[in-house]
């Protein structure tokens, strides 16, 4: 009658505490991480751990919430903060959709990336639409950057000022806007002007396809020591790392790429890491196993990189992954699942994040 008793007392203990727990996570607002989160574990490696945020899910989707207030301790807007959300008339800001990801941010103690000030994609149509004269468009993206750098001053750890300004398969600019417009020089006036409105911020090259050494990245290479030797203020390199398990990058190409921006003084970031599967051989279990790979294998070379400083995702569940709508195949290229529940990369990385 007593061992029965206390059974009970003990199952009774553990409803109970299942419950505190489930409260605790579900409490908008709350900061519970547990100390086996990847938050915590990336914090005791000194290192971030992000990801890209979208604010509808952030307002409508509470698994989505919790999901992201446990696991990880820095966001990046995937949109909200580029041209054309925040600055959608030539003479009206919005800054509505960021400001509530900065709350939240805030509420639940995390670091916030910018995203991004000069970019050839996201451009409102007054801007596109019109043909200007070379200052005309210096002056409004100096105001640009000037106000929306301004607007976040002292919140924000890092901006990408620049984002992708390499051309794909050649050692050159992109044919863009700003290139065509102003001159190779929109690059450092970028930073220059960025760095006056918030001096605080690490200001950041961030692109794709040059996470190795070898191709793309001896350009991306180049034109920031370049920008170095101007005396361009500049403090790190976003390596995007959109990538798939079918190519997968090279860790000891990826450690010498961030080997040698660290010679320069450089940081590093991981910035927009996805893993795509559909091209992958295999069952889609195979094809998960091979994608933690990926994730620890990139983790692993981070955790290795004395300038490698934080390691970000682009989404925190495959449900909201940019991946299947733009690419137009089903996919599942994140670390939690559509229901947001762990998928074996999300292992790996605890894993390798707990490895001495
Ligand atoms: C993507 C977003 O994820 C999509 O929602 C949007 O439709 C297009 O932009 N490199 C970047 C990101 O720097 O800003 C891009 O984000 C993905 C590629």
């Amino acid at each position: 009658m007593l061992r029965r008793f206390t059974i009970m007392g003990k199952f009774g203990v553990l409803v109970l505490l299942a419950l505190a727990v489930t409260l605790m996570l579900s409490l908008p607002g709350s900061t519970y991480t547990s100390k086996y989160s990847l938050r915590a574990l990336a914090q005791k490696r000194g290192i971030g751990f992000g990801t890209a945020v979208w604010v509808e899910p952030l307002s409508n989707d509470s698994r989505y919430r919790t999901v992201l207030a446990q696991e990880f301790n820095m966001v990046t807007p995937e949109n909200e903060m580029k041209f054309e959300p925040t600055h959608p008339e030539r003479d009206r800001y919005d800054f509505t959709a960021a400001d509530t990801l900065i709350d939240f941010a805030k509420t639940h103690n995390m670091q916030v990336r910018g995203h991004t000030l000069v970019w050839h994609e996201s451009l409102p149509d007054w801007l596109t639409e019109q043909t200007w004269t070379r200052e005309e468009l210096m002056s409004i993206l100096e105001q640009h950057i000037n106000t929306v750098v301004g607007h976040y001053r002292g919140q924000l750890v890092a901006w990408d000022v620049v984002n992708e300004a390499i051309a794909n398969n050649k050692n050159a600019l992109r044919d863009t806007i700003w290139l065509r417009t102003i001159g190779p020089e929109y690059i450092e006036k970028a930073f220059r002007w960025a760095y006056a409105a918030d001096p605080q911020a690490r200001l950041f090259y961030n692109d794709y396809g040059g996470e190795e050494v070898g191709g793309k990245s001896e350009a991306i290479y180049g034109m920031i020591k370049d920008l170095l030797q101007q005396g361009v203020p500049i403090h790190g390199v976003g390596l995007q790392m959109h990538v798939s398990i079918k190519n997968p990058p090279n860790p000891e190409k990826v450690a010498a790429n961030i080997k040698r921006l660290n010679d320069l003084g450089l940081e590093v970031q991981i910035t927009e890491m996805d893993v795509k599967t559909w091209d992958g051989r295999g069952t889609k279990q195979q094809r998960l196993v091979a994608q933690a790979r990926v994730y620890r294998n990139m983790m692993q070379v981070c955790l290795e990189a004395e300038n490698c400083k934080a390691f970000s995702l682009w989404g925190v569940s495959d449900r909201y992954s940019w991946i299947p709508r733009i690419f137009k195949k089903p996919d599942a290229p994140l670390i939690f699942d559509d229901a947001g529940r762990p998928k074996p990369a999300y292992n790996a990385l605890k894993e390798v994040l707990k490895r001495r």
